[in-house]
């Protein structure tokens, strides 16, 4: 496995593969690296000849206020998460070749950003497709793959591809959760003991409306106030958002069908945690 830190290098690197025919595969991090991430290399290990990991905590998606000095990092620990799930090059680049002086240009998605993630964190859609399509300039890979617990930033990833007509197959993968439930996540890492038990209620909500529309619930009135009963038992939580939206276009519903999209956002003390499920998925 081969570090490198430069978008000159990591850029020629990628050229000379695709000139010897071998293809390219992108995973892009924040690092902290975990299963979930991990699930994403495996796969995207499978799907090229050499595989590519980028990690790079983006300024540009975190709002003034949020967790962006805060935010985990330990490169020493993703380098030996990495090297095991098969990765040959991590892109770990400066912000500062990144986001040179003059830098203003910047990527966005319309509607899919309105909602959601969208509503609560301004401007963060608009950093992480910025820093999505620079990537894939840099890279330059065949595949790249991002995984589900992100529905959302998926959803708005692929929209991107499509409508600036990328030369890239965009692959979503399942979440990877925890034993007991919680959805993996590199914020996982702020939560205390007692706030570690709380975070299950996420997980316990979308299971409890899953049975339910299981059970034949369709009411989307019915199956929100379920959710919103199994995050209010717990003290110390609140609520962000939790919304039932179609899975494709992400408008809101007041039906529920198997491809309905359930998304949560919740504060637990301080960290806001993310989870979803598709009514009809496993
Ligand atoms: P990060 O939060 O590090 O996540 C990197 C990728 O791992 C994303 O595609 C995310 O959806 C996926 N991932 C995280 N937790 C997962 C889990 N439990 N199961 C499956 N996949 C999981 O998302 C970002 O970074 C950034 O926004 C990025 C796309 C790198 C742009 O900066």
């Amino acid at each position: 496995m081969r570090i490198i830190e430069t978008v000159a290098e990591m850029q020629a690197f990628s050229r000379e593969a695709r000139r010897e025919g071998k293809s390219i595969s992108l995973v892009p991090t924040m690092g902290f690296l975990h299963e979930g991430h991990a699930s994403l290399m495996i796969e995207g290990k499978k799907r090229a000849d050499i595989l590519v990991t980028s990690i790079f905590v983006n300024p540009t998606q975190f709002g003034p206020t949020e967790d962006f000095d805060a935010y985990p990092r330990d490169l020493a620990r993703d380098r030996n998460v990495a090297e095991t799930a098969g990765v040959d090059i991590i892109f770990a680049p400066k912000a500062s070749d990144m986001y040179p002086r003059g830098f203003q240009t910047y990527v966005n998605v319309e509607e899919l950003t309105l909602p959601l993630c969208g509503a609560s964190r301004p401007g963060h859609f608009q950093g992480v497709t910025t820093v999505v399509a620079k990537l894939l300039n840099i890279v330059m890979p065949h595949v790249a793959l991002f995984g589900k617990k992100d529905f959302q930033q998926l959803a708005v990833i692929r929209r991107m591809a499509a409508d600036l007509n990328m030369d890239v197959e965009i692959v979503g993968m399942p979440i990877v959760r925890e034993a007991d439930g919680l959805a993996m996540s590199s914020r996982n890492a702020y939560l205390g003991p007692e706030e570690r038990r709380n975070a299950l209620c996420l997980s316990r909500a979308l299971a409890t409306a899953r049975d339910l529309f299981l059970d034949g619930e369709r009411s989307v009135g019915t199956l929100r106030d379920r959710v919103l009963r199994v995050i209010g038992e717990v003290s110390g939580a609140v609520i962000d958002y939790a919304d039932f939206r179609d899975g494709d276009t992400l408008e809101a519903v007041e039906t529920a069908n198997g491809r309905t999209l359930i998304a949560l956002a919740v504060k637990i003390g301080t960290t806001r945690l993310i989870d979803n499920c598709i009514l009809g998925e496993e």
